[in-house]
């Protein structure tokens, strides 16, 4: 890992690509990483922000087909997540783009701590923060500054916090934002204040797991209004949302899921005002962006192939400017924004995408009905030839 600064680029913007839930395995499905290259290529990022489920961490074990476990060894283990974390780490090392991460509730859903994870990321030189001093935090909970394009003063910040863990001796996966991570956030938040002048440095934050206030974003509605999600509450209620319009705007797909243990995140990012925006990842196929009291989220949709999702696969794009750091431009690139949408490309999503079960069979059938009357043809014009 190098400790280069990251800076405003000679334009004086800082595009910044979230990859979330990108959560593949050792045997990748390919058309994420061609996706995600063509993003890189024709993007130009500065920085990629993987923001959890970088892996599908619980199923390292498993055999390429099915879910027997043929790993037996956390050795073993090991080298099969060195090569998962491969497939999304290589190509930005291939291109000398530098990243970032934290952890989602998969990544940790193994053998492995989350720091010997962290030493995997840090193998290579574009990997950027998993760098805090403070050990009152998760290995993946830290700031990571963006200097002016002339590398002399801080503009920006990015938090990368830590939202979920698991519980090795008990196999259960908690979710939250730690009381000890929202005091590192408000000392530090504060540090940064001073080195600034006494002005906050405008900020990201980056996580995987949705606060609770999130909720609030939706309003209940009846089961036939168009677009309403289940959503099971903790009391067992089954209630039906949609986003409310006047807060939020994007899709919603799914239920919203936020973290369990609240620790009061939101009053501390109201306090300290330096935040513009929390982003998300974990729900797949929700893709939105919304206010409220004062703080905006953003929850973007996953670019794994390999888990559930949606036609919302694909990244988020942040533009930086840093003659008006307090103001940033972000905007989603579907798979087909990416890709495409001609023939090839589209073969290409049902084939590998989980799910399109309905077009994996239409294709097969058309695959087999195209071979079937190529032969046909083939006999015909040999026989019609052999006279
Ligand atoms: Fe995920």
């Amino acid at each position: 890992m190098r400790t280069e600064k990251l800076k405003f680029n000679k334009n004086g913007k800082f595009i910044i690509m979230q990859v979330s839930d990108a959560q593949d395995l050792q045997f990748v499905r390919h058309t994420m990483v061609r996706m995600l290259n063509k993003a890189y290529d024709t993007v130009c990022p500065d920085l990629v922000v993987f923001t959890g489920d970088n892996i599908l961490g619980n199923h390292l074990r498993d055999a390429r087909f099915g879910s027997k476990h043929v790993i037996h060894t956390k050795e073993e283990e090991y080298e099969k997540m060195k090569k998962a974390i491969s497939h999304i780490c290589r190509p930005l090392e291939q291109r000398q783009i530098p990243f970032t991460m934290i952890y989602g509730n998969h990544d940790d859903m193994n053998e492995i701590t989350k720091e010997e994870q962290a030493d995997i990321y840090r193998s290579y030189k574009m990997c950027r923060g998993l760098d805090n001093p403070d050990k009152t935090v998760d290995v993946d909970t830290f700031d990571l500054p963006v200097y002016s394009s002339d590398a002399s003063k801080k503009v920006f910040n990015l938090w990368m916090i830590d939202s979920a863990w698991c519980d090795k001796e008990a196999d259960r996966c908690h979710t939250g934002v730690t009381k000890e991570t929202v005091e590192w956030y408000k000392r530090r938040a504060d540090e940064l204040k001073e080195e600034n002048g006494g002005k906050y440095l405008p900020s990201i934050m980056f996580q995987h797991i949705p606060m609770p206030e999130t909720m609030n974003l939706l309003s209940e509605c009846d089961k036939d209004t168009p677009g309403a999600i289940l959503h099971r509450m903790e009391d067992g209620q089954e209630k039906y949302f949609i986003l409310d319009p006047k807060k939020a705007d994007g899709y919603l797909c799914e239920p919203v899921t936020p973290y369990d243990e609240n620790n009061g995140q939101l009053e501390a990012l109201r306090e300290k005002g330096d935040v513009k925006a929390v982003v998300y990842g974990h729900d797949h196929s929700n893709n939105f962006i919304g206010e409220h009291d004062g703080v905006t989220v953003i929850q973007s949709s996953a670019a794994s192939f390999r888990c559930y999702g949606n036609h919302l696969r694909g990244v988020r794009i942040f533009e930086l400017d840093e003659n008006a750091p307090e103001e940033f431009r972000t905007y989603f690139l579907t798979y087909s924004d990416i890709c495409g949408n001609g023939i090839g490309s589209k073969i290409a999503y049902i084939w590998d995408a989980d799910g399109c079960i309905r077009q994996k069979t239409a294709l097969i059938a058309g695959a087999a009905a195209a071979g079937v009357a190529t032969g046909a043809l083939i006999y015909y014009l040999r026989r019609k030839s052999n006279g």
